[in-house]
């Protein structure tokens, strides 16, 4: 295994430590210290939270600003309100949320620039925490425009960046808000990048990436730059299936995307090239529809026309156990099936089960595999599981991400 990426975080001349300030860099008592978190939590109709992993995990660097004490002004995106106020994306529910959390009132503010924002952080006392509305009902936020980053800088004397699942963006609060004021990670980024530089640049061998979710599209860069760093390639989910279809299989009516089937078979040679051994289901449990009360079969090798592949089968799943069971390192990313539906979940459970009990270093990318080990509660059976869904992804396709490589350096 080689590794001839350069470490992007760390000291360029080889020194040992961190490049990027943390909050632990800078005085931050009686200073208003304002703070991308990532809220962007999932509601459901009414509203209502459904998941407040990111907001716990920003918890620690909130309750290091408030107990400094320093004024601490929380902002945050929800969903993709396109530069339109949207009152169904409104933080309102995460201020109350963090509220509960906190044991302290979070004061909902109605906007996160203008006069009377800056009026209410004016009033502020020490240990005080507010949360700006929805950044992203400003287009300013996503066009990473200059005034809006400046008008945002006015709510703070230092910046800090505690929101690892949008540092994949060069927006305004997280890239443009730098220029503005001197900028450090908070305890989550630094525990994100921590882990994610550890399993890419150092991890302890054999290592192995587990690979799931419906489109290939979305994990070849992954694979592509992981080539170079693991021992064991192991394909799940819908993603599986061009790889078998470039192999010969039938793979009835599975989810394809047929484009990429040339891509499939390039992996196949530089994984040879790279001697990473690749695991592909060998049987597989497959449905005629996609409902949660269809007849289910199992089958080896091929899918019949008219069926539809949903999760990876018994002899798949053990041979999977087989092939990590001595790995020291995990990393993984993508449910190895239709998660969502009972049918198709036992993959994903029985190997996310194992995984828990290993003497390795399991690392859960973000978004559906984060879902998944969470509805299991197996979250604290795992190394680290990561907020970040995109962020993640670029993170092991090798991307510096903008947000964090525009803090201040030590
Ligand atoms: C996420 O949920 O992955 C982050 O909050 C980023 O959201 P975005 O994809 O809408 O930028």
């Amino acid at each position: 295994m080689n590794d001839d990426n350069e470490n992007k975080y760390r000291n360029k001349k080889g020194r040992k430590g961190w490049v990027k300030k943390t909050i632990r860099d800078f005085d931050i008592k009686g200073k208003k210290v304002l703070m991308r978190v990532d809220f962007n939590v999932p509601l459901d109709e009414r509203g209502r939270i459904t998941d407040d992993t990111r907001i716990k995990s920003a918890l620690p660097t909130i309750k290091y600003a408030v107990k400094s004490p320093s004024k601490v002004i929380l902002m945050s995106h929800l969903g993709r309100p396109k530069g339109e106020v949207n009152t169904r994306m409104s933080l309102a529910p995460c201020a109350k949320r963090l509220s509960k959390l906190l044991g302290k009132n979070v004061k909902m503010l109605g906007d996160c620039v203008g006069p009377e924002v800056e009026n209410a952080v004016g009033n502020m006392r020490d240990g005080n925490v507010v949360l700006l509305e929805n950044l992203r009902f400003h287009k300013g936020e996503t066009k990473n425009d200059p005034e809006f980053a400046g008008a945002l800088a006015r709510s703070g004397d230092i910046f800090i960046n505690d929101a690892f699942g949008t540092c994949h963006r060069a927006h305004a609060s997280t890239e443009g808000i730098t220029k503005f004021l001197p900028s450090a990670m908070g305890f989550l980024v630094e525990k994100e990048v921590n882990y994610f530089e550890k399993v890419l640049h150092s991890p302890e061998e054999p290592v192995a990436l587990l690979l799931g979710g419906a489109k290939v599209s979305d994990k070849i860069a992954v694979i592509e730059n992981m080539l170079k760093k693991i021992d064991y390639l192991l394909i799940g989910g819908a993603m599986a299936y061009i790889f078998l279809k470039s192999r010969l299989k039938g793979t009835g009516s599975s989810r394809l995307e047929e484009d990429k089937i040339n891509m499939a078979s390039e992996i196949f040679s530089k994984a040879r090239n790279s001697n990473v051994s690749v695991f592909l289901p060998e049987d597989h449990v497959i449905a005629r529809t996609i409902t949660a009360h269809t007849r289910v079969r199992v089958v080896r090798e091929h899918i019949p026309d008219g069926w539809i592949g949903l999760d990876i089968g018994p002899r798949t799943i053990k041979k999977y156990k087989d092939a990590i069971k001595d790995a020291k390192t995990i990393l993984w990313n993508g449910p190895l099936g239709y998660f969502e539906l009972r049918p198709f979940r036992k993959g994903t459970t029985d190997i996310a089960k194992f995984i828990s009990r290993l003497n390795a270093t399991t690392v859960i990318g973000g978004g559906d595999t984060a879902a998944a080990i969470n509805a299991l509660g197996l979250a604290r059976k795992m190394s680290h599981i990561s907020t970040g869904g995109g962020a993640s992804l670029e993170y092991l396709e090798g991307k510096e991400l903008p947000g964090i490589a525009a803090l201040q350096e030590k």
